[in-house]
């Protein structure tokens, strides 16, 4: 138990820094909201929820430089295997012990096929991760729409904190978000996925004050692109 931080890297990155520094959906270089460039990031581990560019993004060249692991569906491991990437491949409901982190992969409502060279290349499912950090368990819910088997992931692994789209179009909006959010009842809950491009503006504060009115037991904290979330564990 200790200090981890939470840096929102903007859309769905994030770094989390404990004893270990784990890299989560690393679309850096492209992104509009990243602060930093993909060359400053020193991750010991990486997670990919699901094959799509604003997802996958600077992995291959991060993971190469860092010569740090991947975590991600089986079937992503193997594409990720022809960039000779150290791809770490498990599937839902399935746990791995990484460096002493552990991710357990649920499941997302979404999509995850690529277009390469004009051809859709299918890279399995998309998901969500919890990942155990220094005894920390933070979800992150990769691109999903609201599911009601959230509020067994929210009784199996109780996260402190929770990591969910908000930007609609894509994923689910504010509304979904906030039933999401009550489902896995989480401590925290940062939201991300949005305002990165302009078909996925949103109002980050609609959801934090629709929240704090259902007197949930959930806080919304708010990050700006670059901006640390500070999370201090009780033993
Ligand atoms: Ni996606
Ligand atoms: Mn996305």
């Amino acid at each position: 138990m200790g200090l981890i931080k939470i840096t929102w890297l903007g859309h769905a990155a994030f770094m989390l820094e404990g004893s270990k520094k784990v890299l989560i959906d690393p679309f850096i270089d492209d992104n509009p909201l990243a602060p930093v460039k993909s060359s400053e990031l020193e991750p010991d581990l990486i997670a990919v929820t699901h094959g799509h560019l604003d997802h996958l993004g600077d992995t291959v060249k991060i993971a190469k430089r860092c010569n740090c692991p991947v975590v991600c569906i089986y079937e992503l491991s193997r594409y990720l295997d022809k960039f000779n990437v150290e791809a770490i491949g498990i599937n839902i409901g399935g746990s791995v012990v990484v460096k002493d982190v552990k991710f357990t992969m649920v499941k997302a409502i979404h999509s995850a096929d690529l277009v390469r060279n004009g051809e859709i290349v299918s890279l399995g499912s998309p998901v969500g991760f919890i990942v155990t950090l220094d005894g920390v368990k933070i979800y992150h819910t990769g691109d999903t729409d609201v599911f009601y088997d959230m509020k067994l992931i929210g009784e199996l692994h109780s996260p402190d904190i929770m990591l969910l789209p908000i930007g609609d179009r894509y994923t689910m909006g504010i509304d979904g978000a906030i039933k999401a959010i009550e489902l896995v009842s989480p401590k925290y809950a940062i939201p991300m996925h949005y305002n990165t491009f302009p078909v996925i503006q949103q109002d980050p504060q609609k959801l934090l004050e629709k929240v704090k009115a259902l007197n949930l037991k959930t806080e919304v904290v708010i990050l700006k692109p670059g901006e640390t979330f500070k999370y201090e564990a009780k033993d």
